[in-house]
């Protein structure tokens, strides 16, 4: 299958910086705990942004870096579990923010922290049939408002933001990927709108497990199609960032050398859909991620899901 050419991304965090130590205030944790346990020193919350203006300012700043406007996209995606509104969705509000044609296919999905692949996944296939030949993908998130500011098992771990990509069919190149799921309630659940209030629920140990299963799992499928013998073949690894640990078992069962698998969760902590596109954009801005660059990312998360794709940059 031919893959797709992204020809930029962008990112938006919300400015408000909560650390450890200010959530140490609230509940009975510390710096120390967190951090050790999962590589998160501070993420960013939510004042007054709504998770449209999150996307809307991530998708503006790809637009503009790849020269696009508005009549150039014909497939918008958001990728969310944490929407303004379950309906509309955040792509539809997004098509008259951005100006897009009134004839852009639309619409939000939620595959969780896995989301931003399926998104990818989902406008390349409909990119054949779309009006116009570019996509905008975008990841965001505002899980503050979902999660229980009291529950120490789950408020350190969180954090709101948005990442974009817009890319163009490049009928030149393969890409490879990989998908899965698995129905499982107890894992992972967000509780939806009604009389209880909303909440994430989950069984950290239990998601751990599964977490560093399908990431070496997913690598390994995407090398042997590739035709790579070692994880270290590739430039870069972006692993969705929900835990330095999971990603750090991984790169260590893999043998990867040093510095391959990115991380930058001690900023952000986990945001969802949003991490894989933030940690790209990242890597495009500071350099490290150059044209011709071969990356492996992975997603995972609730659902469960899972996602991993071979990018040629
Ligand atoms: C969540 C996670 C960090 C918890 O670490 P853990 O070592 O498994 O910790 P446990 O859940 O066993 O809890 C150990 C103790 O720490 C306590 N604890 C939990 N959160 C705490 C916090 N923020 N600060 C201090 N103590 C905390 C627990 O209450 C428990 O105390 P107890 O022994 O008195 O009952 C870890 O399981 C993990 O990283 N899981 C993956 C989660 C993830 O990445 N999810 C998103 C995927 S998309």
């Amino acid at each position: 299958m031919s893959a797709p050419q992204i020809l930029a991304t962008g990112r938006y965090l919300p400015e408000r910086v909560v650390t450890n130590e200010e959530l140490s205030k609230t509940v009975d944790t510390n710096d120390q705990w967190v951090f050790s346990r999962t590589g998160i020193h501070s993420r960013r919350f939510c004042v007054e942004e709504s998770g449209l203006d999150l996307a809307a300012a991530a998708a503006r700043q790809a637009m503009e870096r790849a020269g696009l406007t508005a009549s150039d996209i014909g497939v918008c995606l958001t990728a969310t579990f944490t929407p303004d509104h379950a309906s509309p969705s955040t792509a539809c509000l997004l098509q008259r923010e951005l100006g897009l044609k009134e004839d852009t296919i639309c619409f939000d999905l939620n595959a969780a922290c896995a989301g931003f692949l399926y998104g990818l996944k989902t406008a390349h296939a409909l990119l054949s049939d779309a009006p116009r030949p570019c996509a905008l993908v975008v990841g965001a998130e505002v899980i503050s408002r979902v999660m229980d500011q009291t529950d120490r098992n789950t408020c350190v771990l969180f954090g709101d933001g948005a990442g974009a990509a817009v890319f163009r069919r490049d009928e030149k190149s393969s890409w490879h990927t990989v998908f899965g799921s698995r129905g499982d309630r107890e894992s992972i659940r967000v509780q939806g709108p009604g009389p209880v209030p909303s909440a994430i629920h989950m069984d950290g140990k239990a998601v751990f497990r599964f977490a560093v299963e399908v990431v070496e799992q997913s690598i390994r499928q995407l090398l042997e199609a590739e035709g790579l013998e070692s994880v270290n073949d590739v430039d870069l690894v972006v692993c969705h960032q929900a835990n330095a640990r999971i990603i750090d078992f991984v790169a260590k069962r893999l043998g990867a050398r040093e510095g391959l698998f990115f991380k930058n969760m001690d900023r952000y902590g986990n945001t969802s859909a949003a991490s894989i596109p933030i940690a790209l954009d990242e890597l495009v801005q500071s350099g490290t991620l150059r044209p011709g660059m071969r990356v492996l990312t992975v997603g995972f998360g609730g659902g469960l899901t899972w996602a991993g794709a071979l990018l040629r940059w």
